[in-house]
């Protein structure tokens, strides 16, 4: 039977199996979907080995998807924009790569969250792999303007440059945040308060009465910054954890051809992510 895999380190806490299972259930298709750790040094040899017993479609998440990207044979342009990919699909003797974090976010907002991205000004946190998956499915989904803040200052420029729209991306410095007006949308892509105990300072003048505040990570690894979304009374709070589940279904459409239903897997996790 074709195999499926989600690649990571640490790799024992990954929800991938277990949403993939779900989907696979509900569409009525057998499924050998399995965990595997591999350490970047090895992970090369451990993707090379999975396609000779038959993987036919990976998963990648953490520290693995730029390398990822260097593995493969072929992309789709926001992979190649992304410089990341999450999603490999074995194509002839090569992997075909494409990062679907980006429409998993869009979606979740739109259809789950019912928020209308047109015309909206974004402020985006963070330039690493995070960001710049997110970033082009934002620009897609009709955004009027994207600010780009990220401690290393450089490293939001070339997120800019790689996108290739000065009219409608901006960047900023992190300590300048207070001079760039308020946002409808405020997107956490650091890995900026991870650790429960580190809090999240921005300024309150980012917020308007609209303000959703995104926080890509779920779990501990988003409360710092959820935190601050409350105190600032940011109007929607959404966490990472419904984007987790649209970007799998994204990557299942891609195998499969068939987009599976996202609302029962989300209910269930949702039940231990309070
Ligand atoms: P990921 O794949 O999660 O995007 P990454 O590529 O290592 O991981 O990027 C981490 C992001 O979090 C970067 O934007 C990083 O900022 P730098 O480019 O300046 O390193 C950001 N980040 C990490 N710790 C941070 C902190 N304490 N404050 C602000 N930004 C932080």
């Amino acid at each position: 039977t074709a195999r499926y895999a989600v690649f990571g380190q640490p790799i024992a806490h990954s929800q991938s199996p277990h949403i993939h299972a779900a989907f696979a259930r509900q569409e009525g298709i057998a499924l050998d979907y399995r965990a595997i750790e591999a350490a970047p040094a090895d992970f090369p040899a451990a993707l090379e080995a999975f396609a000779a017993d038959g993987g036919v479609g990976a998963n990648v998440t953490a520290p693995l998807k730029e390398i990822a990207f260097g593995l493969c044979k072929t992309f789709t342009s926001r992979a190649m924009l992304a410089q990341s990919v999450n999603t490999l699909l074995r194509k002839g003797d090569g992997w075909h790569g494409d990062t679907t974090d980006g429409v998993g976010l869009v979606r979740d907002l739109t259809d789950r969250h019912s928020l209308d991205l047109r015309g909206r000004r974004v402020l985006l946190l963070g330039a690493g792999g995070s960001a710049r998956s997110v970033a082009p499915a934002l620009l897609d989904a009709g955004i009027r303007e994207l600010v780009v803040v990220n401690r290393t200052p450089e490293r939001a420029d070339e997120l800019s440059d790689a996108i290739g729209e000065p009219g409608r991306v901006l960047t900023q410095y992190w300590d300048r945040m207070d001079e760039l007006g308020d946002f409808e949308l405020i997107v956490n892509a650091t890995s900026a308060g991870r650790d429960r105990n580190e809090e999240f300072k921005l300024p309150l003048s980012l917020v308007n009465s609209l303000t959703t505040a995104v926080d890509l990570n779920y779990g501990e690894a988003s409360f710092a910054f959820l935190a601050w979304a409350r105190a600032a009374q940011c109007r929607n709070i959404v966490d990472g954890l419904g984007m987790l589940v649209e970007q799998a279904a994204t990557s299942f459409q891609q195998w499969h051809e068939v987009r599976p239903e996202t609302g029962p897997v989300y209910d269930e996790l949702r039940a231990n992510y309070v």
